[in-house]
């Protein structure tokens, strides 16, 4: 098997400080991730401009940005192109793409230019494996201090799940929010965890004493039931 020698660059993880950086984007320049505070960010790469698979994604994630800012998440784009690109490239799509019952897509979130790929190598969008040139598809969900709190990466050849980092930033925000963890293809509504994972103990106790509320499977897999009342209204964190 071949393998390739390269240099090992740092990449934020889960729980680091977002990286900053200032960048010029199609809405103008942006310090980030400062002018983003109070609301968590998807921070987003794409490989190119005027590519199918990310030109399916940008009129998705466009359609339903208004979803994601009443969830306090607001979007930012990011590719190794420059401005001008981008701006053609949001403009072909608004006056000529209609997909999938799409059309007269606006794209109103920042979409940041990165030809030098200053930024995208401080967040690890190049994986040299797959491409020197284009970013892969990043996505980084960074809550309201700045913190990153997940990461998704695919190939260039994969579109992203739109459903899904909708349902990873509820579920993130109802963690949050309640103190519990989410079970696997959780929907909001549904059963969550208690305790978070990490405190066995204190399940053992609740199996014990039958806890109003609280179904346990075995000590270790406990749930309760958090309505989507809950999850749509949660109690502000300080
Ligand atoms: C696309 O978005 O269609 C794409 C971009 C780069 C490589 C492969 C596909």
């Amino acid at each position: 098997m071949e393998t390739i020698e390269r240099e090992i660059v740092a990449m934020p993880r889960i729980g680091d400080k977002a990286p900053k950086f200032q960048a010029v984007t199609t809405q103008g320049n942006i310090n980030f991730p400062s002018d983003f505070t109070n609301s968590w960010i998807i921070l987003f790469s794409h490989p190119a401009d005027f590519t199918p698979v990310c030109t399916s994604e940008f009129m998705t994630f466009a359609k339903r940005e208004q979803e994601f800012l009443k969830l306090n998440c607001q979007l930012v784009g990011l590719s190794i192109d420059g401005l001008y690109s981008h701006i053609a490239w949001l403009r072909t799509i608004k006056e000529k793409i209609e997909f999938k019952g799409m059309k007269d897509i606006e794209v109103k979130f920042p979409l940041i230019e990165d030809i030098t790929m200053e930024i995208a190598n401080k967040y690890g969008m190049i994986q040299l494996g797959e491409s020197s040139t284009k970013a892969v598809r990043a996505v980084f969900f960074i809550n309201p201090h700045g913190i990153i709190r997940a990461i998704i990466y695919y190939l260039l050849s994969l579109g992203r799940n739109f459903d899904e980092l909708k349902r990873a930033l509820i579920a993130m925000q109802t963690a949050d929010a309640y103190n519990i963890a989410t079970l696997a293809d959780w929907q909001p509504g549904e059963d969550v965890i208690v305790p978070p994972a990490g405190s066995c103990g204190v399940a053992k106790d609740r199996m014990e004493t039958e806890e109003e509320g609280v179904e346990c499977y075995d000590w270790f897999f406990c749930t309760k039931k958090l309505s989507l009342e809950q999850v749509n209204h949660p109690p502000k964190i300080k």
